[in-house]
């Protein structure tokens, strides 16, 4: 393996560490946010992905990003019935605000910051995301609804989808110039979600019972 998929993989592997070790998402996986802060983390989702799916809806007139503006990732529609379920209107941090403003600027006109942005989120949610919704299902006991974000159910097998994103990814039609665009663009999304991260984290400090 050594194509641009690979390269991505690696150029953001320092940055996936930092989300995985050292932010919000790993005390969610050790059962230690309270479970408002779980609401507010899935309401920063929906600021965001709204940002994200507009462009995608832009983008599948583009032939370079068609490819990736793949309906059946959509989460709107589920982040929605989550924030229902789980109480409480969006109350945007400053974090998913500039993240969100961000994705508004770039991503309807740019097909490499706009997959760099696709790439982080959905191949996130298609593998690390999994366990996080079987954990935070399990921590606060949301057995009929608030966790659907964490559930594709329009992708049946995840593993076959992001084997087939990375050979879309491997036959980019892009120069050097616009590759190095795309993977500074995806450290730069890793950044934004972990601004998000630490706003949330400092906003709902460790829980003594995680289920509070
Ligand atoms: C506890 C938190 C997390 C865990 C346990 C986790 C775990 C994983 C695992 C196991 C993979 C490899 C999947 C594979 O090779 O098929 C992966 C890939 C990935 N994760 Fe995470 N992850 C976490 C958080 C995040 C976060 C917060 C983001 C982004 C904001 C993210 C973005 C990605 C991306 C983009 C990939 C694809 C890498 C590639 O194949 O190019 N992850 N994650």
């Amino acid at each position: 393996m050594s194509g641009f998929a690979t390269r991505l993989r690696k150029a953001t592997m320092v940055e996936h560490r930092e989300a995985e070790t050292r932010s919000f998402i790993s005390r969610l996986m050790a059962g230690s946010v309270p479970r408002a802060g779980f609401g507010a983390l899935t309401a920063q989702y929906l600021i965001v992905y709204r940002e994200l799916e507009a462009a995608a809806e832009t983008m599948r007139g583009n032939a370079i990003a068609a490819p990736f503006a793949d309906p059946a990732l959509s989460r709107v529609p589920a982040l929605e019935a989550d924030l229902a379920y789980l109480g409480g209107p969006p109350e945007p941090t400053a974090a998913a605000q500039r993240y969100a403003d961000h994705l508004r600027a770039f991503c309807h006109t740019s097909p490499e910051h706009f997959i760099a942005h696709h790439y982080v989120r959905y191949l996130g949610d298609l593998s690390g995301g999994l366990l996080v919704g079987r954990k935070v299902a399990a921590t606060y006991g949301l057995h009929d609804g608030g966790v659907s974000f964490y559930d594709f159910d329009h992708i049946t097998d995840p593993k076959a989808y992001k084997i087939a994103y990375r050979e879309r990814l491997d036959a980019l039609p892009l120069d050097e110039e616009r590759l190095s665009v795309l993977v500074a663009e995806a450290q730069h999304a890793f950044a934004l979600n972990g601004a998000v991260f630490t706003e949330l984290g400092a906003a709902y400090p460790e829980a003594i019972s995680p289920a509070a």
